[in-house]
C-alpha cells in the first residue's frame, strides 16, 4: 500500500461490554499501524440498545451511506437486556449484514497454544479450520405467515429462500477461499440433502458445477448432524465447511466451544466486492459489563481478520502471532478467570506485536 492512503474505519462499540472489548481492539490497531506504518481514520458510532431505548432509532439510513464509503465496519457486541429481543439483532447487525451485501460469514475454528479445549485428546494440530457462511439468504430472510394466529388450527411458516446466484456466489467464494488457505485443499459442503430437498437440491447441484472449474480442491459431503458429531470426533478431518445460513450460525457456536469459547471466537461479515464488518461472535454479555473482566481477545482476533481484508496482511498477522503468544499466559480465556484485566490482556498484546 501507498503509505500516503488513509483507511477509512466505522466503529461501532455496541451494547454491553461491547465497547470495553472494542477499546482494546483500538488500543492494538493504533500500535500495529505504527509498527507498519499506514494511517487510518475512525468514525465512530454509538448504534445500539441505549441509543435505541433514547431516541428510538436503531439504524437509520443515512448511515449505511456512510458505511458504504468506508474501508471496514469493526462492530463490538449487539443485544441490550431492556430491548425487547430481536429488535437490534434485526434493525442493526441483520440490517447491516442484508443492506451491505455481506453474503459471507467467515468464521475460523483454530485452537491457538495453550487453550483449554473440551476435546479431550485433541490439541491445535487438530483443530484448525475455517466456517463459509452464507450470511444474506436462507431461514433469515424473515419470510413467513401466520395461519389462524392463536387459534388450537395455528399454523406458523418460516421460509427459507435460497437464489441461485446467492449460493452460487457463497460457493465460489468458499472454493477461493479454500484455495487460497492452501492448507488441505479440501472443501466440505455442510446441508440437509436427505430432508430438505428444494434447498439442499440446488446447494448440492450448484456445488458440483462449481467444482467442476477448481479441479485442485477435494469436495465432500455431510449433512448437518453429522458435521456436528464429525467437529467433535474428529474436528481434523475439516478444513473449509460451506453452509447455509441456519446451519452456519448454530455449527458455528459449536466451533466457538471446542477453540475455547467466546472469549477468542472472531468472525467477518464480508462483502468481497464492498464493505465488510468485523465483530466477537459472542453476545453483549450484560453480566459482565463494565467489570474490566471480559476477555478481549475474540474482539483482537477480528481486527486480524478485518488488517487482513482490507490488505494489511502483515499487520494481521502480527496480531495473531501476539494473540497466539497471550494465550499461553492465560489461566483461562473466560472472563473473569482469565488471571488479567481486560485492559491488562489488551496491553499485553501490544506488548508482544
Ligand atoms: C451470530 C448471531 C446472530 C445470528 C444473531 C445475534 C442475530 O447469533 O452472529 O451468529 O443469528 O446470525
Ligand atoms: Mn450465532
Amino acid at each position: 500500500m501507498s503509505s500516503d492512503k488513509k483507511y477509512k474505519l466505522a466503529v461501532i462499540p455496541g451494547d454491553g461490554t461491547g465497547p470495553e472489548v472494542v477499546r482494546e481492539g483500538l488500543k492494538v490497531l493504533e500500535a500495529v499501524s505504527k509498527k507498519c506504518d499506514f494511517k487510518y481514520d475512525k468514525v465512530m458510532y454509538d448504534f445500539g440498545g441505549e441509543r435505541y431505548k433514547k431516541t428510538g432509532e436503531v439504524l437509520p439510513d443515512s448511515a449505511l451511506d456512510e458505511f458504504r464509503k468506508m474501508d471496514a465496519i469493526y462492530l463490538g457486541a449487539v443485544g441490550h437486556p431492556d430491548v425487547k429481543p430481536g429488535i437490534l439483532e434485526k434493525g442493526l447487525l441483520l440490517k447491516l449484514r442484508f443492506s451491505l451485501e455481506q453474503y459471507i460469514n467467515l468464521r475460523p475454528v483454530k485452537l491457538y497454544p495453550g487453550v483449554w479445549t473440551p476435546l479431550k485428546d485433541k490439541g491445535p494440530e487438530d483443530i484448525d479450520f475455517v466456517v463459509v457462511r452464507e450470511n444474506n439468504e436462507g431461514l433469515y430472510v424473515g419470510e413467513g405467515e401466520f395461519v389462524k394466529k392463536g387459534t388450537k388450527d395455528e399454523v406458523a411458516i418460516q421460509v427459507s429462500r435460497n437464489t441461485r446466484k446467492g449460493v452460487e456466489r457463497c460457493l465460489r467464494y468458499a472454493f477461493e477461499y479454500t484455495r487460497k488457505r492452501n492448507k488441505e485443499k479440501k472443501l466440505t459442503l455442510c446441508g440437509k440433502t436427505n430432508v430438505l430437498t428444494y434447498a439442499w437440491d440446488l446447494w448440492e447441484r450448484v456445488f458440483h458445477e462449481v467444482a467442476k472449474e477448481y479441479k485442485d480442491i477435494k469436495t465432500d459431503y455431510a449433512h448437518v448432524d453429522a458435521t456436528c458429531m464429525w467437529m467433535i470426533k474428529n474436528p481434523e478431518w475439516f478444513d473449509v465447511i460451506v453452509t447455509d445460513n441456519m446451519f452456519g450460525d448454530i455449527i458455528t457456536d459449536l466451533g466457538a466451544m471446542i477453540q475455547g469459547g467466546m472469549g477468542i471466537a472472531a468472525g467477518g461479515n464480508l462483502n468481497p466486492e464492498g464493505v465488510s464488518m468485523f465483530e466477537p461472535i459472542g453476545g453483549s454479555a450484560p453480566k459482565y459489563t463494565g467489570k474490566n473482566v471480559i476477555n478481549p481477545l475474540a474482539a483482537i482476533c477480528a481486527l486480524g481478520m478485518l488488517l487482513d481484508e482490507i490488505g494489511e496482511e502483515k499487520a494481521a498477522k502480527m496480531v495473531e502471532s501476539s494473540v497466539m503468544k497471550i494465550t499461553t499466559k492465560l489461566k483461562s480465556l473466560a472472563a473473569g478467570k482469565m488471571g488479567y484485566s481486560t485492559s491488562e490482556v489488551g496491553d499485553l498484546v501490544v506488548k508482544n506485536l
